[in-house]
């Protein structure tokens, strides 16, 4: 892909800090991952996904361990997956540019990304967790895009990031978190309003993939 096809999308004014700072933190945040009319068209057609009733309560745990647990995590999810929503193409198309910055900065080997929506109803949160498990051993970089006009402090629903000193990041329109999915703890405060995102993974080639143990 050329620079100018990466540049109409997010910029790579934009993607280069958030290399820079990944690096040296373990997070970014970038107020305008998105802009206003991109991520309010993406927010439509999650909320049209919803109202057509592809959402199912989010699990926690793997294999025989695996249940919902609403008091752990009480989001209602959707994956992505084909066929995708002009809107959803466009955010794809972001977080590829930010995958290949990733990959040339930080030389990362992110060869996919995984995503869903995420919704959590009013008093729904995620209790402080890691985002590697041994079921996601390959989530090497996670990333939240949040869609959600018009929110306030008072609404609630931060993404908490338990780095020193604590980071709280309100989930407006456009905002997006990134940080190192093995590294940083965080959690999701309960909100008094619907708090929308969709949540990814950039990920690195798994053991299927991997040749011969070392
Ligand atoms: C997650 C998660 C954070 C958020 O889905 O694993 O931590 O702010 N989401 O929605
Ligand atoms: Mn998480």
């Amino acid at each position: 892909m050329s620079a100018g096809a990466s540049s109409a999308v997010t910029g790579s004014s934009l993607t280069e800090p958030i290399a820079q700072s990944l690096a040296e933190r373990g997070y970014a945040i970038v107020p305008e991952f998105l802009g206003p009319a991109a991520a309010r068209a993406l927010a439509e057609a999650a909320r049209s996904r919803e109202s057509r009733g592809e959402f199912r309560p989010a699990a926690i745990g793997a294999g025989a361990h695996r249940a919902v647990r609403p008091r752990i995590r009480g989001d209602q999810i959707h994956w992505l997956a084909e066929p995708l929503l002009p809107a959803e193409r466009e955010a794809l198309a972001a977080f590829e540019a930010l995958r290949q910055r990733l990959n040339e900065s930080c030389a990362l080997g992110l060869v996919d990304l995984e995503c869903h929506y995420a919704v959590y109803p009013p008093g729904a949160g995620y209790v402080r967790h890691l985002d590697r498990s041994p079921a996601g051993a390959e989530r090497v970089v996670s990333v939240v895009l949040y869609l959600n006009d018009g929110w306030i402090e008072g609404d609630g629903g931060a993404l908490v990031l338990h780095v020193e000193p604590v980071v709280e990041v309100l989930p407006r329109s456009g905002t997006l978190a990134v940080f190192l999915s093995e590294r940083i703890e965080h959690e999701v405060r309960p909100a008094g309003r619907s708090r929308l995102s969709l949540a990814g993974w950039f990920r690195r080639r798994g053991r299927l993939y991997g040749g011969a143990p070392a």
